[in-house]
C-alpha cells in the first residue's frame, strides 16, 4: 500500500513521556491533513527486560524492521543499571544506528524569538540562528576497534579505543552536508581535530577533495573542533550547515543547543542510503537523552521531540507544507507564552509536557484553519 509506516518507541526516562506528545502530532496530521501514515508502539527498555529478558524485544525489532520511520523517545538512566551490559548492547540505540546504516545525523538548532528572554545566551547572540549540525553517526571512534579495557603487567588497567574513518564514509556525509548546503545559504563548515588527529587529517583532505570535484559553487571553511564550540557560543550566526564526525557531533550539538535556547528544544534526524526505490530508512528523536533528573514529574519539554515530527513529515513522509505548519504552530504556542521548565522566564506560567502538547495542537488547529 502507499501508507508509510511509523514505529513509535519511548523508550526510557522522560522518553515516553515526551513522545507521547509527538505521536499526538503525528495522529493529527494523519487525521487532518490526510498523511497517509500509520503508526505501530512498541516498548524499549528497562520495561520489556523485567518482562521479557531483552530490552528491545521481538515485537519492537519487527515493528522498526518494517518502519519507513521511526519516532524515538530516549534511552539510558540510573535503573537500566540493573541489565547486564551484554543484553543492553544487544539492543542498544548505537547498535540499531549501525544496523540500519543511518549515517547522517542532521541536528538543526533555530533560535526561536520568543525565547530570547528566557535563553542562556544574550538576545543579540541568539537574533537570526539558523544552522544544522550534520553528525556522521556509523563510526569514528564510537564503534572503531580494537577498544575495551585490559591489565597491565604492573596491576595497573589500561582503557583504549579506536577513532577511524574511511574515504567512503567521510564521503558521503559531506555529499549530504554540501547537498543541504545547496539548499540553504550555501555554505559549510567541516569541522575536525588536524592538527593532531590522522582521521582528521584524512576527514579534511576528503572535504576538500570531493568539494573542488562536485562542490565548487559552495563555500566550504574548516575549523578545529575546540575553536568550533567556541565560535557556536561567540556567534551561532556565522553558520550555515557544520558536518564533523560522530563524537565531535555529540559534543558540539549539545553546545549548539543553548543557542536555540534550551536542549529540550533540538530535534534531530538520522538517515540511512536511499535504496533502488529511492527509500531511505530514517530514525527520528530528540537530541536530548532520558533526563533522569526530571523523568516521571511530567515536566520535560516536548518540542524536541515534536519538531523531530516536523522533520520525519518532510523526509520520509514528503510532506513539506505540512512540516512548514507543525514548525509555525510551534512558533505560534511559544510566541503565545506557552513554556515548559526548561523555557520559563522568572515568574512565568510553567507547563507540564501534556500541556505543551496541547498547546501545540490548538496552534496548529488555528493555524491550518488560516490557510
Ligand atoms: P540528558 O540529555 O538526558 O539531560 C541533560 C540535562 O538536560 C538534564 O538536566 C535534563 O533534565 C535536561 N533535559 C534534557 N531533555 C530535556 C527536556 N526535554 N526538557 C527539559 N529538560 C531536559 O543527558 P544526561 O543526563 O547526560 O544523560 C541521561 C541518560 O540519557 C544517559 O543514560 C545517556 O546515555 C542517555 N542519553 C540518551 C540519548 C538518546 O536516547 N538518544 C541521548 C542523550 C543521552
Ligand atoms: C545522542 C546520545 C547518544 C550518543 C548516547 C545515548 C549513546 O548522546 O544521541 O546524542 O552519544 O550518540
Ligand atoms: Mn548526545
Amino acid at each position: 500500500s502507499n501508507m508509510f509506516k511509523v514505529a513509535v518507541v519511548g523508550g526510557e526516562g522522560i522518553g515516553p513521556e515526551v513522545t507521547a506528545q509527538s505521536h499526538r502530532v503525528l495522529k493529527w496530521f494523519a487525521a487532518n491533513r490526510g498523511v497517509p501514515v500509520t503508526m505501530r508502539e512498541a516498548q524499549y527498555g528497562i520495561i520489556p527486560y523485567l518482562a521479557t529478558g531483552k530490552v528491545l524485544p521481538e515485537d519492537t525489532v519487527e515493528a522498526m524492521e518494517e518502519a519507513d520511520a521511526i519516532l524515538w523517545g530516549a534511552t539510558g538512566g540510573p535503573e537500566t543499571k540493573e541489565v547486564p551490559p551484554a543484553a543492553r548492547k544487544a539492543g542498544s540505540l548505537l547498535s540499531m544506528r549501525r544496523k540500519y546504516d543511518l549515517y547522517a545525523n542532521l541536528r538543526p538548532i533555530v533560535a526561536s524569538p520568543a525565547l530570547a528572554d528566557s535563553a542562556p545566551l544574550k538576545a543579540e547572540v541568539l537574533r537570526g540562528v539558523d544552522f544544522v549540525i550534520i553528525r556522521e553517526l556509523t563510526s569514528g571512534i564510537y564503534f572503531g576497534e580494537p577498544r575495551g579495557i585490559e591489565t597491565l603487567a604492573d596491576g595497573q588497567r589500561r582503557g583504549f579505543n579506536t577513532e577511524q574513518y574511511t574515504t567512503n564514509q567521510i564521503r558521503r556525509v559531506a555529499r549530504a552536508a554540501f547537498e543541504l548546503a545547496r539548499t540553504r545559504k550555501g555554505k559549510v563548515c567541516s569541522v575536525d581535530k588536524a592538527n593532531v588527529l590522522e582521521t582528521s587529517v584524512l576527514w579534511r583532505e576528503e572535504v576538500i577533495a570531493l568539494h573542488k570535484q562536485e562542490f565548487s559553487d559552495v563555500e566550504l571553511n574548516h575549523l578545529y573542533v575546540d575553536n568550533a564550540a567556541m565560535q557556536i557560543v561567540r556567534e551561532p550566526r556565522q553558520f550555515d550547515v557544520m558536518v564533523t564526525g560522530n563524537i565531535f557531533g555529540d559534543i558540539l550539538s549539545d553546545c549548539a543547543a543553548m543557542a536555540s535556547g534550551s536542549l529540550g528544544m533540538l530535534p534531530s534526524a538520522s538517515l540511512g542510503p536511499v535504496d533502488k526505490f529511492g527509500r531511505r530508512k530514517a530514525l527520528y528523536e530528540p537530541v536530548h537523552g532520558s533526563a533522569p533528573d526530571i523523568a516521571g514529574k511530567g515536566i520535560a519539554n516536548p518540542l524536541g521531540s515534536i519538531l523531530s515530527v516536523a522533520m520525519m513529515l518532510r523526509l520520509t513522509l514528503d510532506r513539506p507544507d505540512d512540516a512548514d505548519l507543525l514548525e509555525k504552530a510551534v512558533d505560534t504556542a511559544l510566541a503565545n507564552g506557552a513554556r515548559t521548565a526548561d523555557i520559563a522566564e522568572a515568574g512565568a506560567t510553567r507547563l507540564s509536557t501534556e500541556q505543551m502538547g496541547d498547546a501545540v495542537l490548538s496552534a496548529l488547529e488555528k493555524v491550518a484553519a488560516k490557510q
